[in-house]
């Protein structure tokens, strides 16, 4: 019989003015979830927030009280001056994890030199980790389909529940 697989949790956050007006349908939140969903997590909550810093804040701190393992936002990295999903996420995360967004430029550079452009953070806060993606579906799959396994592992150890860096190659 197979050995049945850890299920883990999520939340995730949409940061779109236009997706929170009802005037763009938001693909990137549901790439999310079915990624997500593949990946052994189950989607506890999807919003949709506007680019207003009280609403990110709220949905983050909201998400964390819900202890998720896991909250990935979508959008508000660029360079617009509404785009502050990082800076509102540095405000609520206790540790930075800047190895994760490292990766996630790193990898999304090969594939575009824009990716340059996404100034997302990640971090941790209490038992939660949060994870700022870019805002389109492509970047969103790109980045996620890239660290969704070492995300796993790093909720592990934050849970306690792996203590050894066990190596995928
Ligand atoms: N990352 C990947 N993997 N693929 C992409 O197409 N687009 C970039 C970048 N990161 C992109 C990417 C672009 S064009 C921008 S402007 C930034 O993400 C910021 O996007 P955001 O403001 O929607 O968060």
């Amino acid at each position: 019989m197979e050995k049945e697989k850890t299920l883990y949790t999520a939340a995730v956050i949409t940061v779109s003015d236009k997706g929170a007006a009802g005037e763009r349908e938001d693909l990137s939140g549901p790439a999310i979830a079915e990624i997500l969903t593949a990946n052994n997590f189950i989607v506890q909550s999807t919003i949709i927030v506007p680019d207003e810093e009280r609403e990110i804040r709220h949905a983050l701190r909201d998400a964390v009280d819900m202890k998720v393992n896991l909250i990935l936002t979508t959008g508000g990295t660029g360079f617009s001056h509404r785009d502050i999903t990082p800076e509102v996420t540095m405000s609520v995360i206790d540790r930075e994890a800047e190895g994760i967004a490292e990766a996630i430029r790193w990898f999304s550079l090969q594939i575009t030199p824009r990716a340059m452009l996404s100034r997302g953070v990640s971090g941790i806060r209490d038992d939660s980790l949060i994870v700022n993606l870019p805002g389109s579906p492509k970047a969103v799959r790109e980045s996620l389909e890239y660290i969704i396994d070492s995300l796993k592992h790093g909720i592990d150890i934050l849970l306690g529940t792996a203590t050894e860096c066990a190596r995928k190659d």
